[in-house]
């Protein structure tokens, strides 16, 4: 089975099911300063989640893109990835665990017809306060599953989320499939990592709140959030080894082929690189698409580094060319009828990634040159001292991951904490920023809620007396303080911030009611609705009108009257990346 059939079998059959289907959202969060990327498919829904009331209804079905960062650099085995898709449904107070297990497993043993025997199912033990979870092992029973394929574990293993800091969370029974051979040993289960069981599916009955103390509280309403690694199914149904062999890879991997003239899986060092290469280049091209570009920190930091590991390891395969817009290209090929943002923005991706790969090859060979002169001046020590990782830093563009990384291959080590200090000496005198995250996860107090309101008013003010060509390219809101950044290739003039500063300030005094309507998308684009256009047709979605001031599509909340924000001040206005500028500002009272 391909990916595009499995998509589309997945969405048609919780569609059969009174779900509703909504559009895979940007990889990079909202109003989510806790984290870079979106890592799982419920991640744009915790607002839902928490209560708030989905256009779309209480049955929601999806495939989300996602990006988890914290084991790039165990991609080249034969599980890690850095991009992957995630299959969802949702219950937002509706079903529960019955009907949410019935369908998985419907799904499972009727439409993908898996053998029953090939699967095993994990239940929550009990811990704390949370009784153990019997009910689902007797709902897994009545579905003909035995004793022998149900394992009970506590919270380390049987307990998912909250995604950051805070935020839903609960119980969950993960679905495994069983390869069949004997057990590793007595204790070996759906928890032991000896390649017996692959997890496929998390089924997560979300019903507490876990808030910045630890507390649990229960939610307001019992939802279901389930997630199916798209990959990893694909891998399992076409009985493959690794998802490098699924067809996910096959364009990919056959471009690397052609480029380097090396056929992968010819040896273990080459299978690594062409893994490093396909993975990196594929959530590279996925980032681009959501408009992020390389940066020294963020989602561009990361950009950065996935281009830039992904050039060493082209480099070992031999490929000396700028050519990974070709690899590019292939991905934009086979996901934009899943992911129509790739298409629309193939062009801003193939520049960003060329001039990207071309700065880091200029400097690749040389600071490869000066890396093994550092070896050698730093012979017999374990440690490589931060100077030295500093400047290939500087000079060469060597993110410290990747020297950490060259440094491991020789059996050395690299001084951190020097580096970072000299890394932040360096940031302090060069930017004056440090630009540390703060805040909660989806935080809906009263403060976050008029800073998400103060940030339309300022979107709108800004594409009126600033350029009306202007377009939201990031938000990020902590309790303290509303971040927006959009496309300009200038600083702001001080007139120019003066005025916007007073528009959203006179909107503010003439207390406008906030007033939210759901229609189709189409009927919203129609309007006049601003917003990130990637849903698609027939869709519902929520508009929010600020009187004549603003109009945009949006999952809310908002305030219910402009009046409620006191006042609107600019703190700072600065350059966030290439052809990107920041404003940060601040609502209450000042006089
Ligand atoms: N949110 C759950 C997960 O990521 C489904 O596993």
């Amino acid at each position: 089975m391909d990916a595009q059939e499995m998509r589309e079998k997945y969405v048609d059959y919780f569609k059969a099911r009174g779900h509703s289907y909504i559009s895979s959202a940007s990889l990079i969060p909202e109003n989510d300063p806790t984290v870079l990327f979106t890592t799982a498919g419920m991640h744009p829904l915790v607002p839902y989640l928490l209560g708030e009331r989905h256009p779309a209804g209480t049955r929601l079905v999806d495939f989300q893109k996602c990006v988890r960062t914290g084991d790039i650099d165990e991609v080249g085995d034969a599980s890690h990835l850095t991009f992957f898709e995630m299959l969802g449904n949702w219950s937002l107070g509706d079903y529960f665990k019955k009907e949410s297990i019935g369908y998985s497993y419907v799904f499972l043993t009727e439409v993908l017809g898996m053998d029953p025997n090939s699967l095993a199912v994990t239940a929550f033990e009990g811990e704390g306060d949370i009784p153990r979870d019997d009910e689902t092992a007797s709902i897994w029973k009545s579905h003909g599953l035995r004793d022998d394929q149900i394992f009970f574990y506590g919270k380390e293993d049987n307990w998912w989320g909250p995604a950051g800091q805070t935020g839903p969370c609960g119980p969950d029974t993960e679905i495994f499939y069983d390869d069949g051979r004997p057990k590793c040993g007595p204790k070996c289960g759906p928890s032991c990592h000896c390649g017996k069981y692959t997890e496929i599916w998390n089924n997560v009955f979300m019903q507490y709140f876990k808030d910045a103390e630890g507390k649990f509280t229960p939610l307001k309403q019992k939802n279901v959030d389930t997630g199916m690694g798209l990959e990893r199914i694909l891998r399992i149904l076409n009985g493959k080894e690794t998802v490098y062999d699924t067809p996910l890879f096959a364009g990919i991997i056959g471009q690397i082929e052609s480029l380097s003239g090396k056929k992968y899986g010819e040896d273990p060092e080459v299978t690594r690189a062409f893994r490093i290469v396909a993975d990196h280049l594929r959530a590279a091209t996925f980032i681009l698409g959501d408009g992020v570009v390389p940066a020294k920190v963020g989602q561009g930091y990361i950009l950065r580094r996935l281009i830039r590991r992904a050039s060493r390891y082209m480099s070992k395969l031999g490929i000396e060319d700028v050519c990974m817009k070709s690899v590019a290209e292939i991905v934009v090929k086979e996901y934009s009828k899943a992911y129509p943002e790739l298409k629309a923005n193939e062009n801003f991706i193939y520049e960003n990634i060329t001039a990207e790969e071309e700065k880091f090859r200029k400097t690749l060979t040389k600071g490869l040159r000066r890396f093994n002169e550092m070896l050698a001046e730093n012979a017999g020590k374990e440690v490589l001292n931060g100077e030295a990782v500093f400047r290939l830093y500087d000079t060469f563009g060597f993110p410290v991951e990747l020297t950490q990384e060259l440094a491991a291959e020789q059996g050395m080590k690299v001084d951190l904490e020097d580096f970072e200090n000299r890394f932040k000496t360096h940031q302090e005198a060069s930017r004056g920023d440090g630009g540390t995250f703060k805040g909660g996860l989806a935080d809906h107090s009263e403060e976050t809620t008029k800073l998400h309101t103060a940030t339309h008013l300022l979107n709108a003010a800004l594409r009126k007396f600033v350029s009306p060509d202007i377009q939201q390219k990031g938000s990020n809101i902590t309790a303290e303080r509303l971040r927006f950044d959009f496309n300009l290739d200038r600083k702001c003039t001080p007139e120019e911030l003066a005025a916007v500063e007073k528009y959203v300030n006179d909107a503010i005094k003439a207390g406008i009611d906030v007033v939210c309507e759901e229609m189709p998308y189409e009927e919203a684009k129609a309007r006049g609705a601003i917003g990130v256009f990637t849903n698609k047709y027939g869709e519902m979605v929520k508009v929010y009108t600020i009187g004549d001031v603003s109009c945009e599509i949006c999952g809310g909340p908002h305030v219910k009257n402009t009046a409620e924000l006191q006042g609107f001040k600019i703190k700072k206005e600065e350059s966030s990346a290439a052809g990107i500028r920041r404003i940060k500002a601040v609502v209450g009272k000042f006089d």
